[in-house]
Parts: structure tokens; sequence; C-alpha cells
């Protein structure tokens, strides 16, 4: 949570949010995640009733975008969505006036996702008092609720994030996967490993973040309780940061065999290039867990909006 001058909650990262606002988060998505998966109907919730949020989508998604929606919908609020194509934005409108547009229309909360570092924070600057700001993703920055997906994913299975050893590996520079993820697990004392290529790494990322940093594999994936796989961004890569794509996977990419015997749980944010970082019978093995992360995405989304409400 970035403070504004107003008391509003937000989410704009995971840095600067505390470890018991972290937890509170993770207890509540245990809730949701046990109700969304009981073969009851999920029972009515109005805390969102009379609301309104708009889930600003300038890059695409998946999982992140019809998670809000879900969330917003089971917690009984309205949703408008938005895409840059199809929008007066295609026809020059600047980010400001496009918000400055919705807000008159009397909104609630923004979810914003942008391929600029600090668009959310931009945003929560600009808007009224009343108006909660979500990050969804902001270029190489922050995801934070990925990060709280993956941190209430690796306690659910491990029963806790104290101490663990985790690595994260492949593109580290593009990641803001990767950031959430390091700045969150180290509030838990987790050990963590980045390994990946010198030009996919962030620039002085042991003494930034504070971790290990190894450009070889070598025994990593028996020495950890969780790996986290990181997506190839191609569409960011001004240039080829790697030879070809086989020489990447060849170093980097996991497979059913390179995990045999290993202990850890595989994570992967999605979208997987399948067959470049992972192979497909890594994303649907025995060490995956990565359809276990969709299922928390609604989860979670309805913890956030509920604490940025509450
Ligand atoms: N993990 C993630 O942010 O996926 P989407 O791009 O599909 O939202």
């Amino acid at each position: 949570m970035q403070q504004t001058s107003s008391p509003r909650k937000d989410l704009l990262g995971i840095e600067h949010l505390p470890r018991e606002v972290i937890d509170h988060l993770l207890d509540r998505s245990d809730h949701y995640y046990e109700l969304l998966l009981s073969e009851h109907p999920i029972p009515q919730n109005d805390l969102l009733a009379g609301r309104t949020v708009a889930n600003l989508f300038f890059e695409n998604s998946t999982r992140t975008r019809f998670s809000f929606e879900l969330a917003e919908q089971r917690l009984g609020g309205q949703h408008i969505s938005f895409t840059s194509q199809g929008t007066s934005v295609s026809k020059g409108e600047s980010l400001l006036d496009t918000v400055k547009v919705l807000e008159a229309m009397k909104l609630d909360a923004i979810v914003v996702r942008h391929s600029s570092y600090g668009v959310p924070g931009f945003i929560a600057k600009h808007v009224a008092d009343h108006v909660h700001v979500i990050n969804a993703g902001d270029g190489a920055h922050e995801h934070p609720t990925q990060a709280l997906l993956d941190a209430a994913t690796m306690r659910m299975i491990m029963g806790t994030l104290e101490k663990k050893r985790v690595a994260i590996i492949g593109d580290i520079r593009h990641s803001r996967v990767a950031r959430s993820n390091i700045w969150l697990l180290q509030k838990y004392g987790c050990d963590i490993t980045l390994i990946g290529p010198d030009t996919l790494m962030a620039r002085h990322a042991a003494e930034v973040f504070g971790v290990k940093v190894q450009r070889e594999m070598g025994n990593i994936v028996h020495e950890v309780d969780m790996i986290i796989a990181l997506r190839v961004q191609l569409e960011r890569q001004a240039s080829a940061l790697f030879p070809t794509l086989e020489e990447f996977t060849s170093m980097y990419g996991l497979t059913a065999a390179r995990l045999a015997g290993s202990k850890a749980h595989l994570l992967h944010p999605g979208p997987v290039n399948i067959g470049v970082e992972l192979d497909f019978d890594a994303v649907y093995g025995e060490h995956s867990v990565i359809l276990r992360q969709v299922k928390r995405g609604v989860a979670v989304r309805m913890a956030v909006l509920e604490w940025v409400f509450s």
C-alpha cells in the first residue's frame, strides 16, 4: 500500500505493504477459497452492493481481468471493463482524460493494468478521494495480486511461508511478478535465488533485492521448496537478449525429466510459453501447482476488494 494524502486504501504494490496486511489478505483469501470450492451455492455477499468498479486493462490479460470481474460480481458489485481497443484511447485520449471521464460516471474503484511503471500510483494521485485504486500489473514494476495468489497457493501447500527456499527462474528483468514475489517472500524470511542469463537478470539484483543470483541451474531444482518459472516476455524485448529460444530452453527450460526426483512445487504466473520455459509434461505433471494458482485468483481478488472497501 502506498499512502496518498487521503486515508483511502489502495493496493499499489507489495513492497510497502505491511506483513500483517498480507497475513490478513491471505487468511481472507483462504475463507473465500473454501466458499468457492464448496458444493453449496456461494452465499449472497453484498459487500460491493451499489458500488461500481472499472477494470482498465491497457494491456492484454485473461487470468487477472476475468478473476477481478468474477470477484466483483461475487461480492455483489457492478463493473465496467475497459480495453484500449474500441475506446477513445485509440483516438489519442490521454490516460488522465480517460480516468477523469470514467470518474465523472461515478466510480468507486479502479483496477488498472498498464505497460508503464507507476501508472496505478499516478491514477491514485489524480482520482477523487473515495475512488480506490488497485494495481493489476504495471510494466516491470509490480503485480501485487499475483504475488498474493502465489503466496496463498504456497502457504496452503506447505502450511507456512516462513523461511522457505524459493528459486525464481527465467526472465527476471522484465518481470513484475518476480519483483512482487521477492518483496512478499522476504517478509517471511524466505531464501530466494534468482536464476537466468545476465541479459534477462534485473540490474544489480543481488544488491537491490538482497537475494542470491546464479547464471546456471546447477542442482537448484533439488535444493528448493518452490520453483517460480517465469514467462519469457518476448513482447517486451527491444532486442534479442539471448541467441535463440532453443538455447534458452536448453539452459533454463524445465521439463518433467529435469524435475524428476525434486520435492519442489512448480508455479508459473501464466500464460506459459509451452516448449520454452516449461514443457507440456512439466505444466501438467506431478510438481505443477499452476492450475491451483489460477483457482486462487478469484478468492485473492475478493479478499483485496473486501480490504480496500473495509
Ligand atoms: N498472470 C497474469 O497476470 O496473467 P494474465 O496476463 O492472463 O492476467
